[in-house]
Order: structure tokens, then C-alpha cells, then sequence
């Protein structure tokens, strides 16, 4: 590995896609994960309180360092966390510079203020892209000299040596970083800039609270995109082919969940605490689902839409979820199980037909919560015919050297993505 560039992720090496395909195939995989992995999971009208029992429980009173990781939105929320800390007497400080899908400079920056500031423990306040910085940042601040080009899964991190807790306090509901292995960076040195994925087992947070108080106000767009989001980890997993009995129960009882409250969790907002609530578990639920699977492909090419457009992963990947059902049909059935939590009659039916009713379902229900599902309908931003298709070599690019490629069940080669790619600009069925 020695001569590999160090700023190219090993999941984008033609190498490491031929290592991993020759050992495993692309379709037997649970034999990889070899544990569960998840956070233990504080919830309910106690959940922000329970953290002072769990740092006093564990850190003596001169190790109660947290420094509290925010962006400019989610700052607003430091001090009711601060609140708790005090009746612990922890010494606190809030660190709110994260930025949207965390730039690498901006870990940098963190790991930093961790060198000075020396916490013991790393609470994260916010969406996707504070709880994934501040994985980032815990590995800066242990090991500056680590590589999060190469962060895959691999050997030991030597994690949770300085910092001894990683506490996630979700304030959207979609991405499931508060229960996964996963962060999602961004590498502002490509251009466009491109996404960067981390995965480890070391990164998951050791405890995830779910405190309604802090996703009740998300405006109505974040509350669809970041709920496709966990739509698609949970029915993306499933119709992958890596999953096991563990993670196929969490990603049904995920679907069911979102499909029942998300239209509510859209529609009342503030005003309907219940869905907000469920919300918040099914986005967990989906999390462990997909974090001890693999996502579909939908995220790959959403990750790539969304960098090239500037546009709401949630959203992307959202949009070509329908896409993903209907790609990963030609190689497994496993889709037939979705027809009924999608309430899709499946007596009866013959398959080509059925897997149309269960299409049009999952496209139905985006629609509901206006969502798109093909490029052409999707109104912010507007993109040109002309646009896309100038823009189609890149979007093939960033999605065949995305993380997600590198696992995906059916195997996938450029003209696929391109085909993938032209479909959803005006939303043809997948033929192919
Ligand atoms: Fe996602």
C-alpha cells in the first residue's frame, strides 16, 4: 500500500474492488460483520438527564471534560446539555464549528481545540454532519497522524484512549450516525468536492440519546429529507443482499415505522410529538439495520447527484430509491417481502406486475411527503436536460468511486450508472 496515493480512499482503488470481489463475491456478506454494533440508546422523557448518571457512573470529577461538538444551528441546544453536565460538576466547552458534510479542514481545526482543551468525553449535537465530524475529530485528536483517507474498516484504530466516550444527540431524524460505524466527510481538494466515507467499528458512539425537545422544530423539507433518508438505509439493506435475520427484522419494523409516521412527522410538525418520537426510533431502527448490512446503491449514486447539484442527501437518495428496488430485482426476490409492509397485494400477481405495484408504492410515497423521484421533477434547484447530461460523465465518476460501490450487491460498471443515471432524469422504469 505504500505507493498509493494518501489522499485517494482505498474503496476507489481498482485494486482493493478486485480484493474484495475475488474474497467474497458481492452477494455473501453477514460472515463479514462478526458482531452487532450499535450504541446503547437512552430514550423517552429521561434521556438527556440519564447522561449525568452515565459520566458520574464512570469518570471521576477531575476527568469530566466534555467538550460539546455543534454547528452554527444546533449551538442553541448546548446549554440545556450544559445544564446536565453541571449537576455532575464536568468541566464543558462547546466547539460549534462544524460545518455542512464536514470539510476535512474543519476536523483539523477541532482535533486542535481537543489538543488543548484535552476532553474525556465528545458530545455531538446535531445532524448528520456534526455527528460524523465529531467521529472524525476523535480520530484526529487520538492519533493525529491517522489517515482519513484510509479509515475502512481495517485493523484497530486505537480508539478511546484520550476520549472515552462518544455521545450522539441527534437533531434530525434520517441519517442513523448516532447508532453506525459510518461518517460521511467531505474532500474539498476534488472538484466538485466529493464525499468521503469513514467506516469503523470504533466509531460508533457509545451511547445515543433521543431527546424529542431537540428534532420537534425541524422545518418541514428537513424533516422529508432526512426521513428518506432513513427510508432508504432501511429498504435499500434489505433489498441488498447482505443482509442477515437480525438486520432484516430491524429494517422491516424501520420501514413500517417511517411509512406510518413520516407523512405526520412532515405534515404536524411540532404540533404531533408522537410521530416526532417514533421518527426519532425508526431513524435508530434503520440505523442498526443498515450499519450491520450495507445501504443500497441509491446512496451511492445520491451522494454522488447531491455533490455534483448541491443538493440534500436525504433528498438524492431518496429520489433514486425506486431505482435501487427495481436494479436489484434482476438478481434477488427479496423485494417481494417489501409488498406487503408497502400495502401492495401480492396474491396472484405475476412478477413483472408486482414489482410494478410495489415501484409505483414506494414512488407514492415520496410523492406524499413531496419528495421526487426522477431529476427533471426535482424544483430546488431546477436542473437543465442540458445540464445533467454535460454534467453525466462526473455524476458516473463520483458514483462508481463512491464507498458504496464497493459492496454493492449486483455488480455495477460505468455504462450501468450512466443507463442508472439517464433513466432518472425523466423516470423510466429500470430495464436492465
Ligand atoms: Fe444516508
Amino acid at each position: 500500500m505504500e505507493n498509493l496515493p494518501d489522499n485517494v480512499p482505498l474503496y476507489e482503488l481498482d485494486m482493493v474492488k478486485d480484493l474484495i470481489s475475488a474474497i467474497l463475491g458481492r452477494a455473501s456478506a453477514q460472515m463479514m460483520m462478526g458482531s452487532f454494533r450499535t450504541a446503547k440508546i437512552f430514550f423517552g422523557i429521561t434521556a438527556l438527564n440519564q447522561l449525568s448518571g452515565f459520566i458520574s457512573n464512570r469518570l471521576e470529577k477531575e476527568e469530566r471534560r466534555i467538550l460539546l461538538i455543534t454547528d452554527d444551528f444546533t449551538e442553541k441546544f448546548a446549554s440545556q446539555v450544559i445544564d446536565v453536565l453541571n449537576s455532575i460538576d464536568a468541566e464543558s466547552k462547546v466547539w460549534s464549528g462544524v460545518k455542512p458534510e464536514g470539510p476535512l479542514h474543519t476536523i483539523e481545526e477541532a482535533a486542535e481545540v481537543c489538543r488543548e482543551f484535552k476532553p474525556t468525553v465528545l458530545v455531538a449535537i446535531g445532524g448528520g454532519s456534526v455527528m460524523d465530524s465529531a467521529k472524525a475529530i476523535m480520530i484526529k485528536y487520538e492519533n493525529p497522524e491517522a489517515n482519513l483517507y484510509r479509515i475502512l474498516g481495517l485493523g484497530g484504530l486505537g480508539l478511546r484512549k484520550k476520549v472515552k466516550f462518544l455521545i450522539a444527540i441527534p437533531t434530525t431524524s434520517g441519517t442513523g450516525s448516532e447508532v453506525t460505524a459510518a461518517a460521511m466527510l467531505t474532500d474539498m481538494g476534488r472538484d466538485p468536492p466529493k464525499k468521503l466515507t469513514l467506516n469503523h467499528g470504533e466509531l460508533v458512539p457509545d451511547i445515543a440519546i433521543l431527546h424529542t425537545d431537540f428534532v420537534k422544530d425541524m422545518p418541514p423539507f428537513l424533516t422529508m429529507a432526512t426521513g428518506l433518508d432513513a427510508l432508504a438505509h432501511a429498504t435499500g439493506a434489505y433489498v441488498s443482499t447482505w443482509g442477515g435475520p437480525i438486520t432484516d427484522a430491524l429494517n422491516i419494523a424501520a420501514i413500517k415505522e417511517i411509512l406510518k409516521y413520516l407523512p405526520r412527522s412532515y405534515k404536524y410538525g411540532a404540533k404531533d410529538l408522537e410521530a416526532r418520537e417514533k421518527m426519532q426510533m425508526a431513524t435508530v431502527i434503520a440505523g442498526m439495520g443498515f450499519g450491520n448490512s450495507k445501504v443500497g446503491i441509491d446512496h451511492g449514486l445520491g451522494h454522488s447527484l447531491g455533490k455534483v447539484f448541491n443538493m440534500h442527501h436525504g433528498f438524492c437518495v431518496g429520489l433514486f430509491l425506486p431505482y435501487t428496488v427495481a436494479y436489484t430485482a434482476k438478481i434477488s426476490d427479496r423485494w417481494k417481502d417489501l409488498c406487503p409492509v408497502f400495502g401492495v397485494e401480492s396474491n396472484r400477481i405475476e412478477r413483472k406486475a408486482l414489482l410494478t405495484a410495489l415501484l409505483q408504492a414506494i414512488k407514492d410515497f415520496i410523492h406524499s411527503i413531496d419528495g421526487a423521484v426522477f431529476v427533471k421533477e426535482v424544483k430546488d434547484p431546477i436542473i437543465s436536460k442540458e445540464n445533467y447530461m454535460d454534467n453525466i460523465d462526473l455524476l458516473v465518476n463520483y458514483a462508481e468511486t463512491d464507498a458504496v460501490d464497493l459492496l454493492v450487491p449486483r455488480w455495477t460498471h460505468k455504462e450501468t450508472y450512466r443507463k442508472i443515471f439517464e433513466y432518472a432524469w425523466d423516470g423510466r422504469d429500470i430495464d436492465f
